[in-house]
């Protein structure tokens, strides 16, 4: 494919000396594309070049030498050159290598030989899967796919929160009242009532809180009543997990969470200790942040037991030795980014190569409130993720019977639909962003959504199955000249350049934002021109336009999830 910005970088070098590297890190897509498909700001050379901005574009442009079959306008605005791409050789370009590559359009090696660790979804055993999960899994998922598709070997790991007080508490509250629940068939939910029961207890009792904590002690210590216990417990809640990682098309490479670093935590308190900066804080032991402006980070508590931070450092080292990982990304809300800083700052003394501790990175997204009201687990009105999916399918199958009542599959669809439209939600804005859940907004068919993207994917695949698909050599591109069809190759060729962006920044919303901006271009194309009955031409001109945009939404509409999701969510026909 033709690499617009590289051939511009080298034709100006060739004129001012400067590296062409340097040059194509300057070259700016106007956002208003009547100004040019390229614009270089030419006062980035003004000190080096020693003239004013004026002189070095009116010398560029005088003394390049650009193939005008490839860049066929270049001209002067304020300090700026503007260049226009030949239109021709772009619809060329972009429709041989799609034909060419098919659902490997995009596909890149930038990656190879690197490993990136991605630690994302991760919840708390015995306790709900609730809504911030579902935006870690599926923030985590695309980044996991993002990464994947640019050449780099992705590592997904769920660490899963299995180990603390809690299970301690749990332990003792099944001793206590087991028998008068349906663990078995109701895990999640009888396990929470057994919590907030004990909980209670406590709080009234003291000498059962000690009982808690003598049962953590054992369970540190493998005491067998008390592992099998735990262990119980946490294959039935990942049996529960496993419901909702299957109606999104979620899998990890590794379950291992934190109680699987219990007996590794030993060598991050000695290495710590060595660092000489372990020091005593009212019975704890900390490591002091004040330099960094932060406070201490908690390495071991009074009462001797360890830290979700001190497991994280132990799986900062363990990740670093059995992945040599480049990056290590972490997925969580905000609310941990003071965890994570301090985290980050304290894994610098574990002795690490400092290309494991430069490169650890949290990837914090913003909370999800309800329209009517917030989500709180002491409030009980907690959303269930689960029941969150079921309710977006059951509005689905709503909303298609009143769309389309003869259509076959309809509960397969309401599926692909619902559940689709609920984790494109979650990657539809920047993730920092706080965001209101809303029904209407999440399923509607013609605004910002899953369901907006898989409904022009169905158009293109319902227009390719109408005439069979030309061979690219023969169509005429000149038939694909209008602005609607240059609107589209734009896109398109920009496909490459979004993905690489998603994985700079961790934003797989550049990626579905890109898709929702191709789906309207597409319509739009499709509003302004006929396809089928034209003269053959032409037809056979826009077929080969269609076929490139169903390739593309697909692509990019499976990165944006899991990898057995993938046959789920697309396909569909509405
Ligand atoms: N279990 C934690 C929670 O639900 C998230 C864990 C994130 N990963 C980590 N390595 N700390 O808040």
């Amino acid at each position: 494919m033709t690499d617009y910005k590289k051939t511009i970088a080298d034709a100006i070098e060739k004129v001012t000396d400067i590296d062409s590297q340097v040059l194509e890190d300057y070259i700016e897509i106007p956002p208003d594309r009547t100004l040019g498909d390229y614009s270089f700001p030419c006062f980035k050379l003004a000190r080096e070049l020693k003239k004013a901005p004026q002189m070095i574009a009116q010398e560029i442009k005088d003394n390049i030498e650009v193939d005008n079959s490839i860049i066929e306008k270049i001209e002067i605005v304020g300090g700026y050159l503007n260049l226009y791409i030949n239109k021709k050789d772009l619809v060329n370009t972009v429709l041989r290598e799609i034909h060419k590559k098919k659902e490997d359009y995009g596909k890149q090696t930038i990656g190879n030989g690197q490993t990136i660790v991605i630690d994302y979804s991760s919840p708390n055993i015995a306790k709900p899967f609730h809504i911030g999960h579902l935006r870690s899994t599926v923030i985590g998922g695309a980044l996991y796919n993002i990464y994947k598709f640019l050449g780099y070997k992705t590592i997904g790991i769920n660490h899963i929160g299995d180990y603390g007080t809690q299970f301690a508490k749990l332990i003792e509250g099944y001793k206590r009242w087991g028998n008068e629940y349906d663990i078995k068939n109701n895990p999640i939910d009888e396990l929470t009532k057994i919590y907030v029961r004990i909980n209670e207890l406590c709080k009234e009792d003291e000498s059962v809180l000690e009982e808690c904590r003598n049962n953590f002690k054992k369970l540190e210590d493998g005491d067998e009543y008390c592992t099998k216990l735990w262990n119980e417990f946490r294959s039935l809640s990942l049996k529960e997990f496993e419901k909702v990682y299957d109606l999104l098309g979620s899998k990890f490479d590794s379950f291992n969470g934190e109680a699987f670093y219990s007996d590794k935590m030993r060598e991050v308190i000695e290495k710590l200790d060595a660092s000489g900066k372990l020091v005593e804080s009212e019975g704890a032991k900390v490591i002091k942040l004040d330099e960094q402006n932060m406070a201490p980070c908690l390495i071991i508590k009074s009462n001797g037991s360890t830290t979700y931070a001190t497991r994280d450092l132990a799986a900062i080292l363990y990740r670093a030795r059995t992945y040599d990982y480049t990056k290590a990304i972490y997925v969580t809300s905000y609310e941990q980014s003071l965890h994570f800083k301090q985290v980050f700052e304290v894994a610098k003394l574990l002795g690490l190569d400092s290309k494991y501790t430069d490169n650890l990175i949290h990837v914090p997204f913003g909370m999800i409130h309800l329209k009517t009201g917030k989500m709180s687990t002491r409030e009980g009105n907690v959303v269930k993720l689960e029941d969150l999916l079921n309710e977006a399918i059951s509005r689905s199958k709503e909303i298609i019977e009143n769309k389309n009542p003869e259509l076959e599959n309809k509960d397969d669809v309401a599926r692909k639909v619902g559940v689709g439209a609920v984790i494109f939600n979650d990657l539809a804005n920047n993730r920092i962003k706080d965001e209101i859940f809303d029904w209407n907004q999440i399923l509607n068919f013609n605004g910002e959504t899953g369901p907006y993207i898989q409904y022009m994917y169905v158009r293109t695949k319902s227009i390719l199955e109408k005439a069979p698909l030309p061979q690219i050599e023969e169509i005429d591109t000149e038939k694909l000249l209008d602005n609607e069809s240059i609107q589209v190759m734009q896109k398109l060729y920009e496909f490459e350049q979004i993905l690489r962006d998603a994985a700079d920044k961790n934003e797989p919303s550049i990626l579905s934002r890109y898709l929702i901006d191709l789906s309207s271009c597409f319509s739009a194309f499709y509003n302004e021109h006929h396809i089928i009955g034209e003269e053959v031409s032409i037809q056979n001109a826009r077929l080969c336009l269609i076929y490139a945009c169903n390739i593309v939404l697909k692509t990019g509409a499976r990165i944006t999830r899991d990898k057995h999701a993938r046959k789920n969510v697309i396909n569909v026909a509405i």
